[in-house]
This record gives structure tokens, C-alpha cells and sequence, in this order.
């Protein structure tokens, strides 16, 4: 079989590699890159959407599954593994935060079911699986980031008077807590709020971001609105737990992002049951599935449950839980959540503006 044969055969080969989460041919897509032959493998740099991507291995076999065995000649497919985040699509009349690639905000009906635990260790995960991540504590009535994250210290301006992120494991984080003398109260409403949350947004000098996380304070407030109409939010997640018999908060929540053409990117059902720190059992207190029923009322996807585990709110103390203890099987349920959501980014992303037909791969035959 003559070469250029061979190319044309892998080419027909791997077109038929479909994305298991956007649905559509990783070829198309751009995601597969410098093909090569050499002897009897091929070489491919696959590209995802994120690095937080669990479906590597899914991926590679098949990848492995559409050529090997199918193009005569190739016997061994190396994959190396790279991630390119996609960005949210501008919206008019909604300013970019420059360099900020997506903005999710993590929200709820109601205070106290974890939107800062869930803000923080989501942003840690995302940040452990390679991502560059800023975090934004938005809840201006009870700033918890900073004590969540250990940080007393003042932010610091650049030459041009924009303000610099405090850094935390790895971390950008901008917080109310920093600016405020502790025990001042807050006094933020309507016009001085919504500058304020300007200020936040686009007087950082955040530097480049695949995710900003923002950790919204409870309800439907002036933060909500006032964030949602000034910048384009790639998309918000609901926090829930399994007491929330009153849902009639969690859906005044949904309702309005629909509203403001914020996608909802899924629900999150935290204190979902007991996890024994010692055996590491779980026994269900509280009762568990109220947040996928919620998601499935809502037709949103169900991005999973964590547990009650004691060792998060010993965490909350300055070693958030992914810091600490991310090996322990609920560190992998943080993982796990962060990944479906940065995989709803990326659909959301996709959805909203379809990447255009890439031109045909250039493969090249080494040797
Ligand atoms: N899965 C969990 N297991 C054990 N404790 C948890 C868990 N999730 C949150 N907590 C604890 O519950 C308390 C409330 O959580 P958190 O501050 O994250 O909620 P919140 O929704 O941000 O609250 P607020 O509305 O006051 O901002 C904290 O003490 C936190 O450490
Ligand atoms: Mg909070």
C-alpha cells in the first residue's frame, strides 16, 4: 500500500472519532493535531476542551479502535495529551473581562448548603487538573473566601492602579473580605453595589483565565442581576442539599438566570449523605436524591453529590479539603464535579458559536 494511500485511509479512519461529549468528529472539531506516521504507529496530539477531562482513557481506545486494525499497516497509535479551553462567546451589551476565558458562578436558593465549600474546592480541582483559575468571592454580605483560604493579607495595586489577585494554592482570588475591616458592616446597595462589582470584575489585573469562579452570595439579589448584565456569564450552578424541602427558592434561582440568558450549566447536591472519616461509609442522614430529582424537573444535567463530611468544615479554616485531603475518595467526588462542569462549559461553548469546519489535517509521513 503506497503512502499517500495510507494517509487518505487514516484520515477516513479517524474522522469516524466522535467526541463522547460534544457528539460531533474530534477531527472536525480540531481536536485531533500533528498526525504522524512513522513505520507502523501514528503519532497524535488530541486537544481537548479542558484538561479536567475524565474521558482520556475512553478516548484513546477510540481512537486506538478506529485505526488499528482498520488502516492496513498501523499497528500502534501514541497519544500525547493537550487542552486548549474554549471560550464563552461575547454577548452585546455585556463587557469581557480580558484574558477571563469562562465565568462560572456557583449560586443558590438559600444560605448555609455550600456555595463557598463548593466555589473553592471546585476551583482547586479545576486548578489541580492543570487549568489556570481565578476565584471571585461575589457574596458581599458574608465574604467567607478568604477564611476559607487562609488570607488576611491586603491586595496590592499595578503601576496602572488596577488591583492584583491575592494567590492561594495556586489560586487568584479577589474577595469583599480583603477590602473590608473585619466586623465592618456591609452597606452596599443598588448604583454603589453594582460599581463595586465593576471594580471587581474589570479593575483586576486577572491575567489570562480558563475559569473564574464566582461564589455568589444566597437568592436572587442586586449581586446576581447586577453580575449577570454587565459581563457574559458562560453559566451558573445550582447548589442544593437534600433538606431544601422548599424548592420554590431554588426555581425563583433558575427562573431568573434563564431570564438573563445565563445558561444554567447543572445542579449540585451537596451534604448528600454521611461519609465516615474513619471507614470512610457512607449512610445516608439527611436522605439523598433531592438534587437529581430537581435536575431532572428541570430538564439540567445532575453534576453529582458530596457527602457530609466532617473533615470540610475542619478545612474551612485556611487548608480548604482539596488541599489537604484531595486523595481521599471525596476529593475524587470534588474532581468529579468539576469535571462535568467544565465538560458543560465546553458544550455550552460549542453550542453557542460551532467552531469552524477545520480544513483537512495535515498528517505528515516521518522518516
Ligand atoms: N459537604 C459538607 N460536609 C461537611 N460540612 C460542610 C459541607 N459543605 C459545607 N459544609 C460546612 O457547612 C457550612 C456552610 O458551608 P458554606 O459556607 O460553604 O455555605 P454557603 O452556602 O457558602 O453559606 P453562606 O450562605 O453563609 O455563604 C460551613 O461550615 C462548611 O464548612
Ligand atoms: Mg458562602
Amino acid at each position: 500500500m503506497g503512502d499517500s494511500e495510507t494517509v487518505e485511509a487514516l484520515q477516513r479512519a479517524l474522522a469516524t472519532v466522535i467526541d463522547p461529549e460534544l457528539h460531533r468528529p474530534m477531527l472536525q472539531l480540531g481536536m485531533l493535531r500533528d498526525i504522524a506516521i512513522d513505520g507502523d504507529a501514528v503519532s497524535i496530539r488530541v486537544v481537548l476542551t479542558t484538561p479536567a477531562c475524565p474521558l482520556k482513557d475512553r478516548i484513546q481506545s477510540d481512537i486506538e479502535a478506529a485505526v488499528v486494525g482498520v488502516v492496513p499497516g498501523i499497528n500502534a497509535v501514541r497519544v500525547t495529551w493537550d487542552s486548549d479551553v474554549s471560550s464563552t462567546r461575547g454577548l452585546p451589551g455585556r463587557q469581557e473581562i480580558a484574558g477571563v476565558r469562562n465565568a462560572v458562578a456557583i449560586s443558590a436558593g438559600k444560605g448555609g448548603v455550600g456555595k463557598t465549600t463548593l466555589s473553592v474546592n471546585v476551583a482547586l480541582a479545576l486548578q489541580q487538573s492543570g487549568a489556570r483559575v481565578g476565584l471571585l468571592d461575589a457574596d458581599v454580605y458574608g465574604p467567607n473566601v478568604p477564611l476559607m483560604l487562609g488570607l488576611t493579607e491586603q491586595p496590592r495595586a499595578n503601576r496602572e492602579g488596577k488591583m492584583l489577585p491575592l494567590e492561594a494554592h495556586g489560586l487568584k482570588v479577589v474577595s469583599f473580605g480583603t477590602i473590608l475591616k473585619p466586623g465592618e458592616p456591609v452597606i452596599w446597595r443598588g448604583p454603589m453595589l453594582a460599581k463595586a462589582l465593576r471594580e471587581f470584575l474589570y479593575e483586576v489585573e486577572w491575567g489570562d483565565l480558563d475559569y473564574l469562579v464566582i461564589d455568589l452570595p444566597p437568592g436572587t439579589g442586586d449581586v446576581q442581576l447586577s453580575l449577570a448584565q454587565s459581563m457574559p456569564m458562560t453559566g451558573a450552578v445550582i447548589c442544593t442539599t437534600p433538606q431544601d424541602v422548599s424548592l420554590a427558592d431554588v426555581s425563583r434561582g433558575i427562573q431568573m438566570f434563564r431570564k438573563l440568558n445565563v445558561p444554567v450549566l447543572g445542579v449540585v447536591e451537596n451534604m448528600s449523605g454521611f461519609v465516615c472519616p474513619h471507614c470512610n461509609e457512607k449512610t445516608d442522614i439527611f436522605g439523598t436524591g433531592g438534587g437529581r430529582e430537581l435536575a431532572e424537573r428541570y430538564e439540567l444535567p445532575f453534576l453529582g453529590a458530596i457527602p457530609l463530611d466532617p473533615r470540610i468544615r475542619l478545612g474551612a479554616g485556611g487548608a480548604p479539603f482539596m488541599v489537604s485531603l484531595s486523595d481521599t475518595p471525596v476529593g475524587g467526588v470534588f474532581r468529579d464535579v468539576a469535571s462535568h462542569i467544565a465538560a458543560e462549559v465546553s458544550k455550552e461553548n460549542f453550542a453557542a458559536a460551532p467552531p469552524p469546519e477545520m480544513p483537512g489535517p495535515r498528517m505528515r509521513l516521518a522518516g
